[in-house]
């Protein structure tokens, strides 16, 4: 079985992706299979027909990668490919959207509203309370985000995160731990907690070496826990994700609030997805493999 695993990119992720990539490149490798690196930023996408591949091992993050359209064009060349399909992809991709359909399905996320060039920020502060996050709605690795503590410093915010989407939402802060969970197939993995010094889980928390700790099983009471992954798995089936996936969500000691899923989550050596199947028994190797084994079309 020939494999381009996709990695690098256009995208504001490439070096996120150029190291999950390499890492799952050699993995795969390592284990026997015939796997070519394969960057979208270098070459067209029907070099993939030209050169045979079979099946597509997509890592990349964000935009052009994680939105839907990379797998829209893979349905259309007939070639398998890992984790979600064109619509959760896209689904996911949009932060807005998302929190549409949770909504829909009585999902627990934080309280939010759009936010436009007319908006009257002072007003939007009054009605849900800072502290705010600002965000676009589809970016990843908490690009072009801020934490607003006063009215004063939506503006500000507001003007950074246009510069990613046209749609910028503020949420409300959750304050309370953060977990992640882990979702490959219909299983969820026990949630990951993430602890980090700096004002939220940013860039830096993310990718640089002791940006953050993790402790794992978080230390929550049994019946939270399940609720966590419970609501997690949840998360990703409404939106009709697949593969693996991972869901990011804040508790505030009550109840706990959904904020995304990532459809193709970092497979960096700081990574959560792999951290989390290390700790269930699964090897990077045989998570990889598991991944490569579920990539399929038409859907
Ligand atoms: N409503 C919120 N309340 C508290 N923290 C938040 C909220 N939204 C985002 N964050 C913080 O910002 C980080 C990134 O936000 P997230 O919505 O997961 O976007 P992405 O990971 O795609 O950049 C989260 O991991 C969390 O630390
Ligand atoms: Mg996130």
């Amino acid at each position: 079985m020939k494999v381009a695993v996709i990695f690098g990119g256009k995208t504001a992720e490439r070096d996120v992706s150029l190291k999950s990539g390499a890492l799952v490149l050699g993995a795969l490798r390592a284990r026997g299979v015939d796997a070519h690196a394969f960057d979208p930023a270098e070459k067209g996408l029907e070099a993939l027909i030209a050169g045979r591949y079979e099946r597509a091992f997509i890592a990349l993050h964000g935009r052009f990668g994680e939105d839907g359209t990379l797998q829209g064009a893979l349905e259309w060349l007939g070639i398998p490919y890992t984790g979600s399909g064109v619509l959760a992809s896209a689904l996911a991709m949009d932060k807005l959207r998302t929190k549409l359909l949770w909504h829909a399905e009585g999902l627990p996320t934080p309280p939010y509203e759009v936010l436009g060039k007319e908006s009257n920020l002072e007003a939007v502060a009054k009605r849900l309370r800072t502290p705010l996050f600002v965000k676009p709605a589809s970016e990843g690795s908490s690009v072009g985000m801020t934490k607003v503590r006063a009215a004063a410093g939506l503006d500000e915010a507001y003007a950074l995160a246009v510069n990613y989407d046209p749609v910028v939402i503020a949420e409300k802060f959750i304050d309370g731990p953060e977990l992640t969970a882990a979702i490959l197939g219909d299983d969820v993995l026990p949630v990951i907690r993430i602890e980090t010094p700096r004002e939220f889980y940013d860039y830096e928390a993310k990718y640089a070496a002791g940006g953050s700790t993790h402790i794992l099983p978080a230390a929550l009471k049994p019946a939270q826990a399940d609720r966590a992954m419970k609501l997690s798995l949840e998360a990703h089936r409404v939106l009709g994700c697949r593969g693996v996936s991972r869901a990011d969500l804040r508790f505030n000691g009550d109840e706990f609030y959904m904020l995304e899923v990532n459809t193709q989550p970092g497979m960096t050596g700081t990574s959560l997805v792999p951290e989390l199947a290390a700790h269930s028994g699964r090897s990077f190797g045989e998570l990889v493999k598991w991944i490569v084994e579920d990539a399929s079309c038409n859907r």
